[in-house]
């Protein structure tokens, strides 16, 4: 009973963060070149359209993956279906923007690494996802999901390291070297322990559409 409200306040908390990314992210597809950071700036009015499909799809991904994971009334496998496809989508249409705009990110070879690595563990993790609930394997399917929405994380993650690197290293640029591989890999990593910790413990069985 304690273990489900601390599994139910570490979601809810999960969709709080991504919602105010996702917002932010929302705003930076609508409002363009208002909001882009200053550093940027320059990258993103190159290629906007990038910034913008990369920033929507995004913010799509981030809203709809937490839900994938609740159980309980009005979810059932039929809309489970149908907003995992919308996830796929934007993950895909999303990861393939953000890869993109890897090769043009600030920082040099570091970030180009650290978020082309992102990008392509996004994909990976999402496909791996899709193909293995195509073949009916849940348990597998369930453990692709936790690591992709991981990855999708990385954007929550970033914007609340960043801040705290830029001061302690009184720079943005030294701190956004590190931050394109700290955004993520502690992740994947939190998502591998919680895998490893929840292994006995699989999800309740989504019920059939009525
Ligand atoms: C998980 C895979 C992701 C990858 C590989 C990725 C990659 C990138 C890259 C390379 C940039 C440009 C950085 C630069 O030019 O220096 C960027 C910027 C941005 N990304 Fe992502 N990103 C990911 C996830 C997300 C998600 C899920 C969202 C939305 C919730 C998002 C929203 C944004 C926004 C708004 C910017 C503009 C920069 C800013 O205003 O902070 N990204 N991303």
């Amino acid at each position: 009973m304690i273990r489900a409200n601390r599994r139910t306040i570490a979601w809810w908390i999960v969709v709080a963060l991504g919602w105010l990314v996702a917002l932010y992210a929302l705003a930076t597809a609508a409002l363009g070149a208002k909001v882009y950071p200053p550093d940027l700036r320059d990258a993103f009015l190159a290629r906007p359209w990038a910034i913008t499909s990369h920033a929507f799809f995004g913010a799509i991904a981030m809203l709809i993956g937490p839900w994938q994971f609740r159980r309980g009334p009005g979810w059932n496998r039929r809309r489970h279906r149908w907003v995992g496809r919308g996830y796929l989508v934007a993950c895909l249409l999303s990861g393939v923007a953000g890869l993109f705009m890897a090769f043009y990110s600030f920082g040099g070879l570091v970030t180009h690494l650290g978020f082309g690595l992102l990008a392509i563990g996004l994909l990976t993790t999402t496909g791996a996802a899709y193909w293995s609930i195509r073949a009916k394997r849940v348990a597998e399917h369930r453990a692709w999901m936790i690591r992709s929405y991981a990855l999708i994380f990385a954007a929550v993650t970033l914007r609340i390291e960043l801040p705290v690197l830029t001061a302690t290293l009184q720079g943005f640029e030294p701190a956004y070297r590190i931050i394109a591989w700290l955004c993520w890999v502690p992740n994947l990593l939190a998502a591998e322990w919680y895998l490893r910790s929840a292994a006995t413990r699989p999800s309740d069985p989504l019920p059939e559409a009525r």
